[in-house]
């Protein structure tokens, strides 16, 4: 046994999500296994900022300016990233963001918003990546981020909760249906990760926030965007080439579902 299944040289990425938190660190990590990556973002100074970390590690990255919620910007997206790499072997659909309310309060906008992003813009990037690889008759691993929203019932989560789980239904549905061309489709479900979008713009407020959810971590502490990219590598490359239609958990152990 070698560490040559992680070995990811001359295999293209696509990253949606890219500039911020948990997508960047996805990118940098993927491209330092040796994948040219495809940063996608909403966020053209953030997208920036990933290419010059990835530019000065020595890697090749390529930026797509990109809003998921549009589905002929994905499928150009992806048809580029083909173009360019002349394969596509892996996407990991990041971007995602947060919405807080009460059930009672929560409008139709803000569903919509929330189910937009973070569901049916997975679904695009799943859908177009697959019918790529699908077409290039190659194999493929399609990772997909849901929330460790889905293994409790917070308040206030009501949106974003509900459109993780359907990543999480997507991602059994696609593991089933692309098993047989050989594409892989698993979900990541990470716990606190300290990234903007965790981030309460107050020093007191975030402290407290973060010690309320360390008490009940069993390994005592919030996790960081590298850690989830770890858990996105190995989904993404040949050393879970067994592995699909599965949920893995970065998240201090705060939920240990079956
Ligand atoms: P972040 O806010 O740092 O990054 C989210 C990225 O998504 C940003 O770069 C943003 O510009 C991009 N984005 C938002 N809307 C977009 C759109 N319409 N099109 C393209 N890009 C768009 O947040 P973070 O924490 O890195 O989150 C990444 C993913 O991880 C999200 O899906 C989030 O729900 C999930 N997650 C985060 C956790 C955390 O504790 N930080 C825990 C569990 C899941």
């Amino acid at each position: 046994m070698t560490l040559a299944a992680y070995d990811l040289t001359g295999r293209s990425a696509l990253v949606t999500g890219a500039a911020s938190g948990i997508g960047r660190a996805c990118t940098a990590l993927l491209a330092s296994a040796g994948a040219t990556v495809h940063c996608a973002d909403v966020d053209e100074d953030g997208l920036a900022g990933t290419r010059a970390l990835i530019k000065d590690a020595g890697g090749t990255a390529y930026v797509h300016p990109l809003d998921v919620t549009d589905r002929s910007r994905v499928e150009a997206v992806v048809a580029s990233a083909v173009r360019a790499s002349r394969r596509l072997d892996v996407l990991a659909a990041v971007a995602g963001v947060m919405h807080s309310s009460p059930v009672l309060q929560t409008r139709d906008e803000d569903l919509d918003r929330v189910m937009a992003v973070n569901f049916k813009g997975v679904l695009y990037a799943c859908q177009e990546s697959a019918r790529a690889m699908i077409a290039a008759g190659t194999p493929g691993s399609l990772v997909t981020m849901a929330s460790g929203a889905v293994d409790a019932a917070s308040p206030d989560l009501l949106c974003y909760s509900a459109a993780k789980a359907a990543v999480v239904q997507l991602t059994r549905t696609l593991a089933t249906e692309l098993g047989p061309h050989r594409i892989r489709v698993n979900a990541v479900a990470p716990g606190w990760i300290r990234t903007p979008m965790t981030d309460r713009h107050d020093a007191e407020l975030q402290s407290r926030a973060e010690a309320a959810i360390t008490k009940i971590t069993p390994l005592r502490r919030v996790g960081g965007p590298e850690e989830v990219a770890h858990t996105v590598l190995h989904l993404a490359c040949d050393a879970s080439a067994f592995t699909t239609g599965q949920i893995i958990r970065p998240n201090g152990g705060v939920a240990m579902p079956w």
